[in-house]
């Protein structure tokens, strides 16, 4: 039998295995058995249509199958399934690969070509169609799923789920399933009040399948008004993404994070700034939020998109960020990434400066050290404190120093010597300095730092009572 170490793994999968295994409390070993162990089972289940399919089915993606959150979308039949295909892309931006099954009802709004077209897999319709069950099956679809997303839930299908029908794919898929459920209820506003959906939506809700709107406005049908409105695409694609995140390693964390340069303006159109991009910071605040924290990222003025599913308080000055991590408080994890400016102007000129004469001598006062206020806290210090140290000599030397000096629990020590490339670039090297020693990482994308960062957080803070 062939031999494989965890370490001959690519970085991406230690890393997810490395999560899972914090979450679940075992060790990389024992998630990689307990992963085998439940492959080995359902190829056991599957070892009739896996044998069909190699005489002629068209295989599954691999690839696909390994995406990072797998959604499976029901589109029942209602008129809001047009707004179904906006929802593909919506959740496809938040990171999912989406599997859409189509109701028969759903087919009279939109056709499964254009939503296999817009999903990159062609959608599932037929319960008895003989290429579907060997694909893939109702069976697996309702299990290489992350999440069930029903949308639109019609009366009628909410029924069905609420008393265990099965009788076409969308409700054999959702009878099937262990995973988690949530439904976009769209229907009349009689419909919805009506006795009959109340109670079906009761038995749902104690089953544990989340809802999400409807809402109330104007209806498809002329002159109708009221709830049943099916929420929004980016409502429901934030629903999802929050429930995925649920079952995070850091789910329940709360977690601040600086990021950016600072910018301390000296007259209404100078300013003192540096050449810090956001880049590890931002990396950084959209890793802890795809592992299910909640996640306040304060950053000074940087080129870069907010991170999806992160709250950002922009900021300008140093005085300005104490001020927003301040507010932030309390916080499980802080993270420190942003270049603070260490020196502002001692007075800001409310006129810009003229030239006239000699250059202007510029007086500079130091500014407050937030990442030391932070950690010499007496009362409501985060469990986690971590600095970076961006050092161009003595890189390992001048961290250790700063760990002592700062408070904080680790530094992540960096070379930012123009030679780098760091500064402003996409990679990073960096030295992880802490009590127990120093643990230099290879040179790496700063996603991929972000992600090593996140799961040695969690590893870390594991223990600790959400
Ligand atoms: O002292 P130095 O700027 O090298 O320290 C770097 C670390 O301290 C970084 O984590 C940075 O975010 C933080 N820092 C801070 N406030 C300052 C200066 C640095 O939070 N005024």
């Amino acid at each position: 039998m062939a031999s494989l170490t965890v370490r001959q793994l690519d970085e991406k999968l230690k890393r997810r295995l490395r999560l899972r295994a914090a979450k679940n409390g075992r060790s990389v070993e024992d998630e990689v058995r307990t992963i085998l162990r439940s492959a080995a089972a359902d190829a056991d289940s599957f070892a009739g249509a896996a044998e069909l399919a190699h005489a002629g089915a068209a295989p599954v993606d691999p690839a696909r199958q390994t995406a990072a959150m797998r959604v499976v979308l029901i589109i029942g039949g209602g008129i809001a399934a047009y707004k179904s295909l906006d929802l593909i892309r919506r959740l496809q931006d938040r990171g999912a690969h989406v599997r859409c099954v189509l109701t028969r009802a759903a087919q009279h709004f939109v056709t499964p070509l254009a939503a296999g077209a817009l999903a990159g897999e062609r959608a599932y319709v037929d319960l008895f169609d003989p290429q579907s069950e060997f694909d893939v099956g109702h069976i697996r679809l309702a299990r290489d799923a992350d999440l069930i997303v029903v949308a639109p839930a019609t009366a009628d299908l909410i029924a069905k789920m609420a008393h265990g029908h099965a009788d076409d794919l969308a409700t054999a898929v959702l009878l099937a399933t262990d995973r988690s459920i949530l439904i976009a209820p769209a229907m009349n506003p009689r419909m919805w009040a009506g006795k009959a959906t109340q109670r079906n939506l009761a038995q749902l809700r104690a089953d544990g399948v989340r809802l999400v709107g409807p809402n109330a406005g104007e209806m498809a049908e002329r002159g109708e008004a009221g709830t049943g409105r099916m929420a929004e695409p980016a409502e429901i694609a934030a629903a999802a993404v929050a429930m995925l995140h649920a079952d995070g390693a850091l789910a329940g964390r709360r977690m601040l994070i600086t990021s950016g340069p600072t910018s301390e303006p000296l007259d209404p159109v100078r300013v003192l700034a540096n050449r810090s991009s956001g880049k590890q910071g931002h990396a950084i605040a959209g890793a802890a939020a795809a592992a299910g924290a909640d996640v306040v990222l304060v950053s000074g003025p940087v080129n870069l998109p907010d991170p999806p599913g992160v709250t950002v308080v922009h900021v300008e000055t140093a005085q300005q960020m104490l001020v927003a991590v301040e507010r932030a408080l309390p916080a499980d994890v802080a993270i420190f990434a942003a270049a603070v400016a260490d020196w502002r102007p001692l007075h800001v000129s409310g006129s810009k400066i003229k030239k006239h004469g000699r250059p202007p001598t510029i007086a500079l006062t130091e500014n407050p050290d937030i990442l030391s206020t932070v950690a010499h806290r007496k009362s409501g210090r985060p469990r986690l404190v971590i600095g970076f140290a961006a050092e161009t000599d003595d890189v390992i030397g001048n961290a250790e120093a700063k760990l002592k000096k700062k408070g904080c629990d680790w530094i992540l020590a960096n070379d930012v010597s123009p030679a780098t490339g760091i500064m402003g670039g996409d990679r990073n090297t960096v030295h992880l300095v802490t009590a127990a020693g120093v643990e230099s990482w290879p040179p790496q994308s700063k996603d991929d730092v972000a992600h090593s960062l996140i799961e040695r957080v969690a590893a870390a803070i594991a223990d600790i009572k959400r």
